[in-house]
């Protein structure tokens, strides 16, 4: 079976693969010449991950799936959230998302937070949606340089690093995404 991770990353669509059983075969949206900008206008993380594997399906015709990533902080009745690309405006930059997190946070001694990743999964007719929830701790200055993102100021419950200061093998094993991950390719392999 061919499957469209609506992903133009490769590190991550080489990472999923790895994880499937060889008879499913992952396309990137290069490899199904899809070079639109599909716009994630939708208000929570399910919404976009549903409007980018829609755009795939209804427009290329192939089974798909798609991600969206948002970081929820509780003092900050759990923005950015939706909006974490973006948090300091366009263009995005990890830098500015993160000095404008740490600033808009400087009074807070509630430091909870956690990511969460929403996969949406077109196949043969039907949706279906998975999430990975990782739990944590906004640090009060970066740490850190490996990642991207928010990595360098989030710190997962029971570690004392930064994801930034974490291989991506060992990121992997507890992160939203990784987590949210685990459970499609359990679904995918047991079709
Ligand atoms: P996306 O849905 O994977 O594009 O993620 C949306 C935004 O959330 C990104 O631009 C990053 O700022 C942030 N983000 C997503 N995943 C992570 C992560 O694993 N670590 C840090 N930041 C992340």
């Amino acid at each position: 079976m061919k499957l469209v991770f609506a992903t133009n990353n490769p590190n991550k669509l080489q990472e999923v693969q790895k994880m499937l059983p060889p008879s499913i075969q992952l396309l990137s949206l290069k490899d199904i010449d899809c070079f639109d900008e599909i716009e994630e206008t939708a208000i929570t993380l399910e919404g976009n991950a549903k409007l980018k594997a829609n755009h795939i399906t209804d427009k290329f015709g192939y089974n798909c799936f798609a991600d969206d990533t948002g970081l929820e902080v509780e003092t900050l009745n759990n923005e950015p959230g939706v909006y974490s690309a973006r948090y300091a405006g366009e263009p995005a930059n990890a830098e500015n998302n993160m000095n404008k997190l740490l600033t808009n946070m400087s009074d807070a001694s509630n430091r909870k937070a956690q990511f969460r990743t929403s996969i949406c999964l077109n196949l043969d007719g039907k949706q279906f949606l998975f999430d990975g929830v990782c739990k944590g701790d906004i640090l009060t200055h970066k740490k850190g340089e490996k990642g991207f993102g928010y990595d360098p100021i989030f710190s997962p419950e029971g570690y004392d690093t930064s994801f930034a200061e974490m291989s991506s093998e060992q990121k992997n094993k507890i992160s939203h995404r990784g987590l949210a991950i685990q459970k499609l390719v359990s679904f995918l392999s047991e079709l």
